[in-house]
């Protein structure tokens, strides 16, 4: 196994992190004081009782009504400049952030209110030391249209995020669902990935139209691409990222999915460690690989691969990307 110095020391790209994900229970609380939100609970402890999930769907029913105390362009900012400074502390050079802008406006706050605090918190992150952007998901839960009218009114600000995803609940929600947005989201230049998630139905089916319709460019989660030959073979060959979140898949669905996380990696497949939402899931970066080192007993070349992975198939600048390998 690898030391926990080792771990956290490692230079590494965080490609899938929601930073709704990373609402520490102190903040929550902080928040909510501050708007004068009853949140039902009252201290971190009682805020803690209240994790109790074991599939995506009971996760997300705790996770989209904490947002709530989340109301002005200052609490974004606070919210992501957390993430980053735990980002630095865990080794990560680049951090690619997921957020929901409809899980905010759908509720009354403004989106230049989510877009600008958030991205307050990555030009600070810069100016720390730590490449940072960020990506704007649609909530496939949500309609198509919804989805394109928040990409259409997210446009005037794309300066400010790289490239778009998809999360949320997928059962009943392909990724065809929102091949309009996707082509917008293209036509403005900016990057495509989204959510397979690793409990869905049918998501294998998904993960293939994602990569042959709609200009996938990584896939989140995606190790059940190990069911197919022929996808495995079709993401090596278009060096298409995997980003894995062991610590969330333990949640999700028992397991940390770390037998497939290493046969991908020893086929070739671009496989990345992540957080996917923190505050949640017991865990940052750094804890991820030590967990999962620990259980699939890596050697420090599967952890060095990992990590150099991550860095690969990250959207920084080919320049910046190099200079962090
Ligand atoms: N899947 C779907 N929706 C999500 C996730 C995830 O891993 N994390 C936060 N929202
Ligand atoms: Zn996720």
């Amino acid at each position: 196994a690898i030391s926990r110095d080792f771990a956290y020391g490692i230079p590494k790209a965080e490609l899938h992190l929601h930073l709704e994900g990373t609402l520490e229970p102190d903040l929550k609380l902080k928040l909510a004081k501050k708007n004068g939100i009853d949140i039902g609970q009252e201290s971190v402890e009682e805020v803690e009782a209240s994790y109790q999930f074991d599939s995506l769907s009971s996760f997300l029913a705790v996770y989209y009504p904490a947002m709530n105390v989340l109301q002005d362009e200052d609490d974004f900012y606070a919210l992501g400049s957390a993430y980053f400074a735990r980002a630095k502390e865990n080794g990560v050079v680049r951090a690619e952030c997921f957020f929901d802008p409809q899980a905010h406006t759908s509720r009354g706050v403004e989106l230049e209110a989510v877009i600008r605090g958030y991205y307050r918190a990555v030009e600070e992150a810069r100016e720390n030391g730590l490449s940072a952007d960020l990506i704007l998901c649609f909530l496939r839960d949500m309609s198509a249209d919804s989805a394109l009218e928040t990409l259409r009114a997210a446009l005037p600000y794309k300066d400010m995020f790289v490239g778009v995803g998809l999360d949320s609940d997928e059962r009943d929600n392909p990724p065809q669902k929102f091949a309009e947005a996707f082509d917008l989201a293209r036509e403005n230049g900016l990057r495509v990935t989204m959510h397979c998630d690793i409990d869905q139905v049918g998501s294998i089916d998904n993960i293939r139209t994602a990569l042959t319709e709609l200009g996938a460019e990584r896939l989140d989660h995606g190790t059940n691409i190990i069911e197919d030959p022929e996808l495995v073979k079709l993401v090596v060959e278009k060096g298409i990222g995997l980003t894995s979140c062991p610590m969330s898949n333990s949640f999700v669905t028992e397991e940390m999915k770390g037998e497939e996380i290493v046969e991908l990696l020893g086929r070739g497949v671009k496989v990345s460690i992540n957080s996917d939402d923190p505050a949640y899931f017991g865990g940052y970066i750094a804890d991820n690989f030590l967990t999962l080192a620990e259980k699939e007993s890596l050697t420090k070349e599967q952890v060095a691969q990992l990590a150099r992975n991550s860095i690969e198939i990250s959207w920084a600048e080919d320049s910046e990307r190099s200079a962090m390998l």
